[in-house]
């Protein structure tokens, strides 16, 4: 059986884990690293303009959490090697990793699609989400545990007209989640993916532009799965696709055991 369990700051699912969220200066990353805050968890932080992110990193520290806010792009190698490097030197280890961050890229057919926004949308979306995996990755098999979380997209799965190299970014992290889910199993290392819908945020809002954003559920409404996934509750579950929209806390008997 199955039951909704609405999760309260008090249960403090993460106490002591350290989680590196990118894209969290707003939108569901930003809910996310509060979110993780509440729950117990130390933050590192990226996002590639300065003054948002520092907000969210006073926030945090207002919620009695450490704190890393740093500029980063994650399309970036060099950027995502000193983002890991500052991470594992102030907490010494990473125990969640959300890769978050993307860009949208323009709404227009592949016919027209521009070469360069085709180029920065997969290297911000696509090899940002490998780099920064494989940074983290390497740390995680050390200490042989670790939990990663991609956020992909309906698009990811199913291709639909002027959704361009967004869709086929999102495919990619589809794809890396399943590699990346089998060939670090063996290191005791959880890699799953996430759909959150449709969410009121700045990137749904360019998506949509016609859509009353008072029809879609907060960034706040859809994080328990992000949380779960994150948590020590999870910790038998790896390459598994969720929808957070639909996500619902398993009971305590209903985890399965690694193996
Ligand atoms: N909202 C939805 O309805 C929806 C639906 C399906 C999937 N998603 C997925 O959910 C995730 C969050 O989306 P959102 O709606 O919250 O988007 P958003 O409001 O546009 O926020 C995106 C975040 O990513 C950061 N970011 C963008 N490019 C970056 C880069 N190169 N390096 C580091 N940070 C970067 C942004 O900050 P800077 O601009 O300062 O870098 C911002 O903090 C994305 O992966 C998105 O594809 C969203």
């Amino acid at each position: 059986m199955l039951i909704t369990k609405p999760q309260s700051s008090t249960m403090m699912h993460l106490k002591n884990k350290v989680a590196l969220v990118t894209g969290a200066s707003r939108g569901i990353g930003r809910a996310m690293a509060r979110r993780f805050a509440d729950e117990g968890a130390d933050l590192v932080i990226c996002a590639r303009h300065r003054e948002a992110l520092l907000e969210v990193a006073r926030d945090i520290e207002t919620q009695g959490r450490r704190v890393i806010a740093q500029v980063a792009d994650v399309g970036d190698r060099h950027d995502v090697h000193r983002l890991v490097e500052t991470a594992l030197e102030t907490f010494h280890r990473i125990d969640v990793l959300v890769n978050n961050a993307s860009i949208l890229g323009p709404r227009v057919e592949l016919v027209e699609y521009p070469y360069e926004e085709w180029e920065r949308v997969l290297r911000i979306n696509l090899t940002g989400t490998f780099l920064i995996t494989q940074a983290v990755a390497r740390h995680m098999m050390e200490r042989k545990q670790g939990s990663i979380i991609n956020v992909s997209s309906g698009v990811g799965v199913e291709g639909r007209p002027r959704w361009g190299a967004y869709s086929v970014s999102k495919f990619g992290v589809e794809a890396l989640t399943q590699i990346w889910s089998q060939e670090l199993r063996p290191h005791h290392i959880r890699v799953n993916v996430v759909n959150p819908g449709r969410v009121r945020t700045a990137m749904r809002r360019a998506a949509y532009p016609d859509e009353d954003p008072n029809t879609l559920p907060r960034p706040e409404e859809i994080l328990d799965v992000f949380v779960y996934l994150a948590s020590d509750e999870s910790r038998a579950i790896t390459g598994r696709r969720f929808q957070a929209q639909e996500f619902e806390w398993p009971e305590t008997e209903q985890r399965e055991e690694w193996h």
